[in-house]
């Protein structure tokens, strides 16, 4: 196992910020991992693990080990007339997977399409976009203790799913390190196609679109709203959308009639952030070198390059401010801040 000193993670952050960090460690196995609970210099240092870095922002340099899994792979592990199940290393880079998902024709992960990040943080972040999320199809997240080197396999149930939300983001679940994720794929075409945008273009061209339709109309969808980090440094959304009750809900609509929204099973309503930053007139704002992307006002941008994680970070809480201002809503960041 290679363990790296003062390793800097800029190109392990879509962001593109010029963090360093003290210890870099990358795992390939269980048993790497397992090594490393028994040592006790490693017991003691702050530690964090690190996918792509898609949704994370540096604030500093990180004065402790930065894991990160290249435990990779992936193969069958039951099967019936109907469902595949199939056993992904945490280290898989997450859009790789929907490819070879989709050309399996196994149906599930297709509206998830072009999204940043290795598969372990997608089952970690319960990603999800145009009406699906990554929770839908696990099955189960196969962790380590990086203590105890104990394995424990959580059900879907005990990940505790919600939106952008697993009990691997609470504190308390912290040492669990996530080494294989099992998904269900449907062998049957089974399409979610409740957002109008992807609904309208994928049955523009058939009747009856398959997996690998769905994913060509979702990538040009992406590429088309939001900038490749390559390019122009980013994290994707920035703010979680904020859930608001129905009588916040009926307070913003008497003002703005067509304020577009979700109504939840449970009454609440959730609006778009972008949309309240947008109408906060910060489309394309710049402060520093940190922006606002000027296609998605969700989306903050490392806008010359030469951007610190403290400079994003200031723009986002003067976001933040405008929003509680002009909306009285709070918005809070989906990006995890790293300091
Ligand atoms: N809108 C504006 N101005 C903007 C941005 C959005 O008016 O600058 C309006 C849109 O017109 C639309 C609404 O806000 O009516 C929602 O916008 P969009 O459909 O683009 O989706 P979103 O709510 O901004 C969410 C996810 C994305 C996901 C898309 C598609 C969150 C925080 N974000 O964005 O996820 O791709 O839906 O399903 O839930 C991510 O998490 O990184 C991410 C990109």
């Amino acid at each position: 196992m290679e363990i790296l000193q003062n390793y800097s993670l800029r190109t392990l952050n879509t962001f593109g910020i010029d963090a360093q960090a003290d210890w870099f460690i990358p795992f390939t196995s269980i048993e790497d991992l397992q090594l490393l609970s028994r040592d006790e210099y490693f017991q003691e240092c702050r530690c964090i693990t690190i996918g792509e870095g898609s949704n994370l922002l540096f604030l500093a340099n990180f004065h402790g080990i930065v894991l990160h899994s290249k435990i990779l792979g992936r193969q069958v592990v039951a099967e019936t007339e109907e469902t595949v199940d199939m056993l992904v290393g945490s280290g898989v880079h997450w859009d790789d997977l929907v490819a070879e998902l989709v050309d399996l024709a196994l149906y599930g992960v297709e509206n998830l399409s072009l999204i940043p990040g290795q598969v372990g943080a997608a089952a970690i972040q319960n990603i999800g976009a145009y009406g699906a999320e990554v929770s839908q199809v696990i099955q189960e997240v196969h962790t380590v203790n990086r203590r105890s080197g104990e394995v424990r396999h959580f059900s879907n149930q005990e990940c505790n799913y919600s939106y952008r939300h697993s009990i691997f983001k609470e504190p308390e679940w912290a040492d669990y390190i996530v080494t294989h994720v099992v998904l269900r794929l449907s062998k049957k075409p089974t399409l979610h196609l409740d957002y109008a945008d992807l609904r309208e273009r994928v049955t523009a061209h058939t009747a009856e679109p398959t997996a690998s339709e769905v994913r060509r109309e979702v990538i040009r969808i992406r590429q088309e709203k939001l900038p490749d980090p390559k390019t122009l440094g980013n994290a994707g959304s920035f703010f979680m959308n904020p859930i608001i009750s129905s009588e916040a809900f009926a307070e913003l609509l008497k003002a703005h009639p067509n304020a577009p929204h979700y109504l939840l099973e449970d009454g609440r309503v959730k609006v778009p952030a972008g949309w309240l930053i947008d109408r906060c007139g910060l489309k394309g704002y710049r402060l520093g070198h940190a922006g606002v992307y000027e296609k998605q006002a969700l989306v903050l941008v490392n806008a010359d390059g030469e951007a610190t994680g403290q400079d994003i970070a200031r723009l986002a809480e003067y976001i933040q401010g405008e929003v509680q201002q002009r909306f009285g809503i709070r918005i809070e960041p989906e990006v995890r801040y790293i300091s």
